[in-house]
């Protein structure tokens, strides 16, 4: 037989970082040790019964058993533009400024595609959410890091970007509220951002997966900045929202050749959603705090409790106003990755190191609570009982 061979694109990417840990976990739970994972961002509490009692509803319908309008429903999208009506007080399109999504880690990869060009340049924060270098790389595009930085409050100075980069790049990430570290961004700083692109004349793409887990006022959305839409787009996610990680529905908003742009690369890729999902995504929005309010509230008690623990166990942790993540250092300087280990050994507490969301994580562990209220503070009891 000739040999077959693999192509060069899956050589591109380092081992999946979440999917070690699980391997590691695993192993430790093999051994009948009793594993806190509170590594992976993928809440424990179940979508609310009315959410899925209407799904069950709407998985019957046979006129849904045929393939899903790949761009999103009509009544999908026009949900999507009320929501951020009601929400952000802004008025989009939802025929040329919505596009459903198979989850955002799906069109956070594929933007870039539609976007860049062999050689362009990216610019990504450090640390970040893993996928937006995938399309990048993909696209044989280049990853420039933009260091988030404590003493900035994890928002980037644009003023540090090198000149050069500047000249190749053609886009631009953000994420707020952030993963890893729980920072917010205000309509000041989404100004800036916007100013900074149009400038520089780079797409903007922020990504608001976290955009209803905040714990102060709610959060703001870079669509509502003047002149916003000339070079803006933004992720939205069901998932942390209602608790639906599995249901895979998001929907980016914004610029409209930007969204026609990657409409048109997925509709040579996938074929949208399932439309009894995209019908359940319509009935949450339009049930939005109903539903949203309840969860943000059992992530205010746990981010709460849980970081006074550990600053009490001498961690210095970042307060989140915002996500179910933890970010902190522990009471010794170490390495991430170290420091995860050595929970895992002596704590039996599974965390993410920070350098595995760029080197600018390094010394930085993320917790994520998603576990019920006692595995958390079981948790926090057996970390702090370690000495550092
Ligand atoms: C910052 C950020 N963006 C996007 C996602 C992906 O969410 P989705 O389930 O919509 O693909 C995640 C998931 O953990 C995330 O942390």
């Amino acid at each position: 037989m000739k040999e077959l061979t693999i192509g060069r694109k899956p050589g591109l990417f380092p081992p999946y970082l979440f999917r070690d840990l699980d391997r590691r976990k695993q192993e430790e739970i093999k051994k009948g040790r009793d594993v806190i994972s509170l590594a992976i961002g993928d809440p424990d509490i179940p979508t609310p019964a009315a959410i899925t009692e209407f799904a069950a509803r709407a998985v019957r319908k046979t006129a849904n058993h045929q393939y899903p309008w790949g761009k999103g429903s009509p009544e999908l999208r026009s949900a999507i533009a009320a929501w951020h009506k009601k929400r952000h007080g802004i008025k989009l399109d939802p025929e040329t400024e919505i596009l459903a999504l198979i989850g955002s880690k799906e069109g956070l990869s594929h933007l870039p595609l539609a976007l860049i060009d062999r050689g362009d340049s990216v610019i990504i924060p450090d640390p970040a959410y893993p996928p937006y270098t995938t399309g990048v790389l993909l696209g044989e595009g280049r990853v420039e890091r933009l260091p988030l930085l404590e003493k900035d409050g994890f928002l980037p100075d644009f003023g540090k970007i090198p000149r050069k980069a500047l000249l190749r790049a053609r886009m631009l990430f953000l994420n707020y509220p952030n993963n890893p570290t729980g920072a917010s961004a205000g309509l000041d700083f989404y100004k800036e951002a916007v100013k900074f692109c149009r400038k520089n004349g780079l797409w903007l793409a922020q990504d608001a997966a976290y955009s209803e887990v905040y714990f102060g006022k709610p959060s703001a959305s870079v669509l509502e900045v003047p002149g916003a839409r000339d070079v803006a787009v933004e992720f939205y996610s069901l998932s942390k929202t209602y608790c639906m990680t599995g249901w895979r529905m998001a929907w980016l908003a914004g610029n409209a050749r930007a969204v026609q742009a990657l409409t048109k690369l997925k509709d040579n890729m996938d074929s949208g959603q399932f439309n009894a999902v995209q019908e359940t995504a319509a009935f949450c929005l339009k049930n939005h705090e109903r539903f949203a309010a309840p969860i943000r509230g059992v992530f205010r008690r746990r981010t709460k409790f849980f970081a006074d623990a550990l600053e009490a166990a001498g961690w210095k942790v970042f307060r989140p106003e915002t996500t179910f993540f933890v970010w902190a250092r522990p009471p010794a300087s170490a390495a991430s990755l170290d420091a995860v280990y050595r929970m895992l050994a002596e704590a039996c507490v599974l965390a993410t190191p920070g350098s595995g969301f760029g080197p600018s994580g390094e010394g930085y562990v993320r917790f994520s609570l998603c576990a019920p209220d006692a595995r958390i503070k079981e948790a926090a009891r057996r970390i702090a009982g370690m000495e550092w």
